[in-house]
């Protein structure tokens, strides 16, 4: 029999009961074996001078900007390079060499091989999604610190489950969220949350970034200097269907997790922390679809996603399509409250405005290396209680884009009239169903006039088990399909 009787009452009793559970089963099966973690197999914590060795993964677009973060620095160095494309690794050690005096990492091709190097503190990781959490795990178990791109998973097990390791493991495990440690949006946050704008009750997430068809459906050469089976990792192994073989995987739902898991987590992410909510919602909508081109792309170009947590609301809105700013903004968010509204434009900068519409104070400052710096802080404090986003709240964030895609690929396709019905029973009684009108208006305005649109069932969701409640389809869709030898490990060996 259970020693536990009751219901758990919340997410951290709940936890608490799992990590009892886990503590009395032996770890087994993780990649570095039970053995080797009941053993020595963790890299030793950085002393306090010394320099943290940081390997980047993945150095595409963004591994550049994590370079920057972290060659030339006092307290970081950049030792090793890790990409599956050894162009991308050549190019990203040239240019990290550059920023450290000549001080040349070392390229390798394989993640598992850079993990068993004992030299390195830390990694951070910037491959495509798919990747995040099963490399972040790794890690971990490895004994490194990470910080790891948004989303932090493709998929919200995945993301729980890292959570679960950076705590067993007690490693610093930072989110790519950068806007949370920006003095400009923390301001923002302070004054919404000691009620500068009142009670809140809705944040709106904008995502209008203007997004390209990316090319016919085809078959396409992997590029010769990329090991195709160690970039596929987790997900199958499929033909490339996509005539530019990196950044594209963000629009293929094997890989990426659309424009709501791409710039939109980071506006999810603000509207979660608006909201002041550290759990995900109760109820999930979503409604949307790729229009404008059809293209070798999967995942919607234009959708509002909206969670329920019973008194607030988060609408999130995607428009990949030509478009006007809302309120002054494109990709920022707005939060209501009953004595004003907030619009923050950028990641940093946004304006409080009273219920009339008078701004009454103004919020600027931040980039980039504030994020990074708080990562150092924390990495040589030792304590992730100091992390401006701490995994946890990546995990949280990055499953509420998973939700609204769970509920817009289970949705049926239906005719613009009929969805706005669908729209209306749903969202009707609530001050957020206006934003689908905007959207059909938004449409017409790129000739898209009669138009069929994927449309989601309302899912409810038990934000305490993190598993939706008498859907069993969506249910499966909160995992995937691991490839052998990139198996997600079990709670019990994580
Ligand atoms: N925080 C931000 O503001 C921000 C901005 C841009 C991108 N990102 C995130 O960064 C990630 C990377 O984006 P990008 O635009 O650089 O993508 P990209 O496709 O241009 O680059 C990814 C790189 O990772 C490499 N890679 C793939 N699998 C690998 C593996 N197993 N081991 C080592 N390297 C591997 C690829 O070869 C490629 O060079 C994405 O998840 C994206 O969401 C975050």
């Amino acid at each position: 029999m259970s020693v536990f009787r009751t219901r758990p009452n919340s997410r951290r009793e709940f936890l608490e009961r799992s990590m009892l559970t886990t503590a009395a089963i032996l770890a087994a099966q993780s990649r570095f074996g039970s053995q080797a973690l009941a053993q020595d197999n963790q890299s030793p914590s950085v002393s306090p001078n010394e320099q943290i060795h940081v390997a980047v993964i993945g150095g595409g677009g963004r591994g550049q900007s994590h370079i920057g973060g972290f060659a030339g620095k006092k307290g970081t160095i950049v030792t090793h390079i890790c990409d599956c494309d050894e162009k991308a690794g050549q190019r990203s050690c040239d240019s990290a060499a550059e920023k450290q005096g000549g001080m040349r990492p070392t390229w390798v091709k394989d993640v598992r091989k850079l993990l068993d190097d004992k030299s390195i503190h830390a990694v951070s990781i910037a491959t495509p999604n798919h990747w995040h959490s099963l490399g972040a795990i790794w890690a971990v178990q490895a004994g490194k610190d990470v910080y790891v791109e948004k989303p932090v998973s493709h998929n919200v097990l995945e993301g729980r489950r890292l959570v679960q390791a950076a705590r067993k493991h007690n490693r610093i495990v930072q989110t790519g969220t950068q806007s949370r440690s920006n003095p400009g949006m923390r301001a923002a946050m302070e004054f919404i949350h000691s009620g500068g704008i009142g009670e809140v009750s809705v944040a709106r997430g904008l995502c209008y970034k203007r997004r390209n068809s990316i090319g016919p459906k085809g078959v396409y050469e992997v590029p010769k200097e990329v090991d195709y089976d160690l970039w596929s990792g987790p997900a199958p192994i499929l033909p490339v269907t996509r005539k530019q073989f990196h950044y594209d995987w963000h629009w293929q739902w094997a890989y990426g997790n659309g424009d709501l898991g791409n710039q939109g987590i980071h506006q999810m992410d603000l509207c979660r922390w608006a909201l002041n909510v550290d759990k995900l919602c109760d109820k999930t909508f979503s409604i949307g679809g790729r229009f404008g081109y059809e293209d070798a792309g999967e995942t919607a170009n234009t959708q509002l996603v909206i969670h329920d947590y019973g008194n607030k609301q988060l609408a999130f809105e995607v428009r990949g399509l030509k478009t006007n700013d809302y309120k002054g903004a494109n990709v920022g968010i707005i939060v209501e409250g009953s004595k004003g509204y907030l619009v923050m434009t950028s990641y940093q900068s946004g304006t409080a405005f009273d219920l009339d519409g008078k701004p009454i104070k103004t919020f600027e400052g931040g980039n980039d290396s504030y994020h990074y710096k708080n990562f150092e802080d924390a990495v040589r404090k030792r304590d992730h209680k100091i992390l401006n986003a701490d995994v946890e709240e990546g995990h949280l964030s990055s499953a509420l884009c998973h939700l609204g895609n769970i509920s817009l690929r289970l949705g049926d396709k239906l005719d613009s009239k009929d969805a706005a019905a669908r729209v209306n029973k749903v969202a009707g009684p609530s001050k957020v169903a206006e934003a689908w009108n905007r959207t059909v208006e938004h449409l017409k305005e790129n000739s898209v006039e009669t138009f069929q649109v994927q449309v989601g069932p309302e899912l409810k969701f038990d934000p305490i088990s993190e598993t939706f409640v008498g859907n069993e389809k969506a249910n499966t869709m909160l995992s995937r399909e691991y490839r052998k030898g990139y198996e997600l490990p079990s709670e019990q060996s994580v």
